[in-house]
C-alpha cells in the first residue's frame, strides 16, 4: 500500500476545486482496502472513499484525513437463467462497463451511457438518466462494512433505493465502502426508450433502435447538454446536475402552478416528471433569474443546462459555494422552493 501526502484534490474531480487530502491511498484490492482502513483507524483519521470524483464538491481547505481512492478493477460475466450477471469491480470506469455491456449485447444500462465516474459510485447515490436508474438492475452491493468489521453481501431490496439515494447516502451513510457491484442484465433484451428526448431521437427511424444505437443517442444528447466530459470544454467541468429535481406534494404542486400562473408562465411537466411528481430543478434555476451562461466570480452555469454549475477556469470551491447559495435564496424567494444539493460536499 503506497501512502501520498498531501495531494490535491481538485485534478481528481470533474468539478476541478479543492484543496489537499493529508493522506491519500489508491486500493486496488479489498485487501488494500482493509489496509488503508486500519491505517486511518490507528491514526484517528477521518475517513473518505473516491470512486470517479464526478459528484463532488472538495472544500478549498482540503480533507484532514484520509482519502481512500477506490481502484479495484474487474469485470466478471455470467450466465443465470434467461439473465447475464456482470459484476464489476467498484473502480471500473462507468462507462467502460456500459460498454461491455452493450457490446456483449445486454441490455438494462444502454441509457446510462456516457455518464462519468466509477461502477462503485452508482449504487450510492442510485445514478439514473433517460428513463434508466441502477435500481432496476443491480442485483446486489458488495461491501466493506466498517461497524461490523466484516465483508458482506447486500441484496437489492437491502440497498434502500429512491430517487438520487439509498442507504449509502442516506441512513448508513459512512458506514460501507463499496467495493464490488452486481447487475443483472438482460441478453439480446430490448433497449429502454422511455424518456422523450430519446424517443424524439428516433422517431424518422424505422424499426426499433439497437442498444449501440440508444447508447450513441444517449451520448449525444448528454454532449448537447453539457453533460459528457469533453476535455477542454468548461461547460462540463461540472458535477452534472447541481440540485434533485424537488418532488413535491399536492399542495405545494399547486402553489407552485399559481404562482408560475400569475407570471405567465407554465411549469414544464413530460410523463418522466410527473410519474413522479417531480418538477425541474432547471426551470426552476432559469425563471429565477439566473440564465445559462451566467457566471458569478469563476463560478458559472453551463451555457448548455441551467442544472449544471461550472468551474470556467480558476474557481474555487468557495466560489461554487456562493452561486450555490445565491441560487437557493432566489428560488426559494421567487418560487418558495428550496433546492437540495445533489452532489456530496467533502471538507465543508
Ligand atoms: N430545462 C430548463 N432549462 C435547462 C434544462 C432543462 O428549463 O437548461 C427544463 C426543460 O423543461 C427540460 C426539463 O427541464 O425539458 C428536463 O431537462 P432534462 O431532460 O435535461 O433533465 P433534468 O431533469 O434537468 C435529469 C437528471 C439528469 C439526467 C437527466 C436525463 C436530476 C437532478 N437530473 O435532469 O441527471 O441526465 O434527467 O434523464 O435528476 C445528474 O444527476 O447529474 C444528471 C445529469
Amino acid at each position: 500500500m503506497k501512502i501520498q501526502e498531501n495531494v490535491v484534490l481538485a485534478p481528481l474531480t470533474t468539478l476541478q476545486v479543492g484543496g489537499p487530502a493529508r493522506y491519500l491511498v489508491e486500493a486496488a484490492s479489498e485487501d488494500d482496502v482493509r489496509e488503508a482502513v486500519g491505517f486511518a483507524q490507528a491514526k484517528g483519521l477521518p475517513l473518505f472513499v473516491l470512486g470517479g470524483g464526478s459528484n463532488l464538491v472538495v472544500a478549498d481547505s482540503g480533507w484532514p484525513g484520509l482519502v481512500l481512492k477506490i481502484a479495484i478493477g474487474g469485470i466478471r460475466r455470467r450466465a443465470e437463467g434467461g439473465t447475464v450477471l456482470f459484476d464489476a469491480g467498484a473502480g471500473v470506469d462507468w462507462d467502460e462497463f456500459v460498454v461491455e455491456a452493450v457490446v456483449g449485447n445486454c441490455a438494462g444500462v444502454e441509457c446510462l451511457s456516457g455518464i462519468p465516474g466509477s461502477v462503485g459510485g452508482t449504487p450510492v447515490q442510485n445514478v439514473g438518466a433517460y428513463g434508466q436508474e441502477v435500481s432496476e438492475t443491480i442485483a446486489s452491493v458488495r461491501a466493506l462494512d466498517l461497524k461490523e468489521g466484516r465483508v458482506v453481501v447486500l441484496p437489492e431490496e437491502a440497498c434502500g433505493f429512491h430517487y438520487r439515494s439509498s442507504i449509502f447516502n442516506s441512513t448508513e451513510r459512512g458506514r460501507y465502502i463499496i467495493l464490488r457491484v452486481t447487475y443483472r442484465l438482460t441478453l439480446d433484451g430490448t433497449p429502454s426508450l422511455k424518456y422523450a428526448d430519446l424517443q424524439k431521437h428516433f422517431t424518422a427511424s424505422g424499426g426499433p433502435p439497437s442498444l449501440a444505437q440508444v447508447r450513441a443517442a444517449v451520448r449525444q444528447i448528454r454532449q448537447s447538454k453539457g453533460m459528457l466530459i469533453v476535455s477542454g470544454d468548461a461547460d462540463c467541468r461540472s458535477a452534472g446536475s447541481f440540485f434533485k429535481n424537488p418532488v413535491l406534494g399536492e399542495a405545494q404542486f399547486s402553489g407552485l402552478a399559481s404562482r408560475a400562473q400569475s407570471r405567465g408562465l407554465k411549469i414544464p411537466s413530460y410523463p418522466a416528471l410527473d410519474a413522479q411528481r417531480k418538477v425541474s430543478a432547471a426551470w426552476l434555476v432559469e425563471h429565477s433569474g439566473f440564465a445559462k451562461g451566467l457566471t458569478l466570480g469563476a463560478a458559472g452555469i453551463s451555457h448548455k443546462h441551467a442544472l449544471a454549475l461550472i468551474n470556467t477556469g480558476r474557481a474555487s470551491a468557495a466560489d461554487i459555494v456562493r452561486l450555490k447559495e445565491r441560487i437557493q435564496q432566489d428560488v426559494e424567494t421567487t418560487w418558495g422552493i428550496a433546492l437540495e444539493p445533489e452532489p456530496v460536499f467533502v471538507g465543508f
